[in-house]
């Protein structure tokens, strides 16, 4: 092997920075066969060193900026996370040295993706992120290489392993959210402030990312309107069942001649879609192109093993030379484009009402709905409880979201009705 090694520092060594090593370490033979190179780890940082990582002779940091700044690496591996702080501080650094980065930190990319690939294109260091969405499927490579012939009008799909593990455990087992959510933290899938995941925070970011590569354009994360799980319940969860939907958290870009529109929010999703049935810890990303038609990606999302599968992904890109542009072109030929008018997007949806069980309850919820032109699909109410609420669910069919926003304000006027509406979308694909 007459090349050089790709030297490699890694900044965090944790679920991913803790995986990568071991992936580097276990595959070590396999990666330099395919690159025609070893790729060598030259530095490592972390708060304390790991007992259990094969880091033998390998030069050890507390302090990440140290590691950045004076070890000579041609790329710097950030996997301490956090869209600013420390994780940018060390990015910025090497990419002013002319060295490359690869990244697992889509809230870093999603806020500062523009910014580092002009320090990038200035001092002609590439930046890798395929790990930063959609854990081990090859999604920004697909969108960058793969689809490039397509124009795209839609990317969307299941994009937070944590939150899929929560619906899809809290289903099958009937556990409680905050239990299920500690599980997938001791899993490794959730993020630091395991908020971002169930608010929608990380689906946010990656979804920002992907309508940047799907669309070219700039990333745009102001512009992602975000609704996370908080609100599904146990009860939702088995009415959805029985309704032949699944509830799954889903990011959705698309362009179409009103704008781009990049929503995520839970949504019922019909057994006869692939999406439905993607559970645990796994993602699944659905594209549209002109020409290809319609894609479907499914792999692991989160997780030690899948995550690094990915950072090495991007690592063997740099050692075999197959790099271009952060977001598939120059950033000076990313294009703005006009968001669709908010309240405008069609939907059919579901929505379950605790109400008094007491007579002239539906004819006031119909004429609620009548008056907004939200016409109803169907109606369950089951049992009797003149003394409590009962729940009432029904579904309606696709109407306008500012005209359903407007019933349900008008239903939870109403005296019978006990709490605020629940209202998930239900999508139609
Ligand atoms: P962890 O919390 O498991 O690891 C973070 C690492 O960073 C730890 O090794 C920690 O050190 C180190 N660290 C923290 N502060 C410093 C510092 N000041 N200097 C040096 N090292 C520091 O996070 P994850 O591995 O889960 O996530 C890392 C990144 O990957 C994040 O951006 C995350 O969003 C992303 N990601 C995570 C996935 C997952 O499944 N977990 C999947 C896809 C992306 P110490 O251990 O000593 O405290
Ligand atoms: N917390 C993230 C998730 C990690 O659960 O999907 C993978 O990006």
């Amino acid at each position: 092997m007459s090349k050089s090694p790709l030297k490699i520092a890694i900044a965090g060594l944790g679920t991913v920075g803790g995986g990568t090593v071991q992936l580097l370490h276990d595959q070590a033979e396999l990666l330099a066969a395919r690159a025609g190179r070893t790729l060598a780890l030259v530095g490592a940082a972390a708060l304390v060193r790991p007992p259990e990582l094969p880091l033998d002779g390998v030069p050890f940091f507390t302090d990440a900026r140290e590691l950045a700044k004076t070890c000579d690496y041609d790329v710097l591996v950030e996997l301490i996370g956090g869209a600013g702080g420390i994780a940018l501080e060390v990015v910025k650094t090497a990419l002013e040295r002319g060295r490359s980065v690869v990244t697992a930190n889509k809230a870093m990319i999603a806020h500062h993706g523009v910014e580092l690939a002009l320090i990038a294109e200035r001092t002609g260091a590439n930046i890798g992120f395929e790990a930063s969405v959609g854990g081990g499927i090859p999604i920004i490579k697909s969108l960058r290489e793969g689809l490039a012939g397509n124009r795209l009008s839609k990317v969307m799909g299941i994009l937070n392993g944590t939150c899929n593990y929560i619906l899809t455990t809290m289903r099958d087992s009937g556990r409680d959210f905050a239990d299920v959510l500690a599980e997938a933290q001791a899993l490794g899938y959730a993020e630091a402030d395991p908020t971002f995941d169930i608010d929608g925070i990380d689906t946010a970011h990656k979804l920002a990312i992907l309508a940047s590569l799907a669309f070219t354009m700039p990333v745009d994360l102001d512009a992602v309107s975000c609704e996370g799980i908080r609100h599904v319940s146990a009860l939702d969860i088995r009415y959805a069942d029985e309704l032949g939907y699944r509830i799954k958290l889903l990011g959705v870009a698309s362009r179409t001649e009103a704008g781009v529109e990049t929503r995520v929010y839970p949504a019922m999703v019909p057994l006869s879609f692939p999406l439905a049935h993607v559970g645990g810890p796994f993602n699944a990303i659905v594209t549209e192109g002109d020409f290809v038609g319609r894609t479907v990606l499914e792999g692991r999302g989160a997780g030690a093993r899948p995550t690094a599968s990915a950072v090495v992904a991007d690592l063997m890109d740099l050692a075999t030379g197959r790099v271009g542009p952060t977001f598939g072109v120059p950033v000076a030929d990313l294009t703005p484009l006009p968001a669709a008018a908010t309240g405008s997007h069609r939907s059919a949806y579901y929505i379950r009402l605790m109400v008094k069980d007491e007579p002239g309850v539906f004819a006031d919820i119909a004429a609620a709905l009548r008056d907004e032109k939200v016409s109803m699909e169907q109606i369950i109410q089951r049992g009797r409880a003149p003394e409590e609420t009962v729940p009432v669910v029904m579904t309606v069919h696709e109407t306008e979201e500012a005209a359903m926003l407007r019933a349900v304000a008008r239903i939870n006027a109403l005296a019978s009705i006990a709490e605020p509406a629940h209202l998930i979308r239900i999508e139609n694909l």
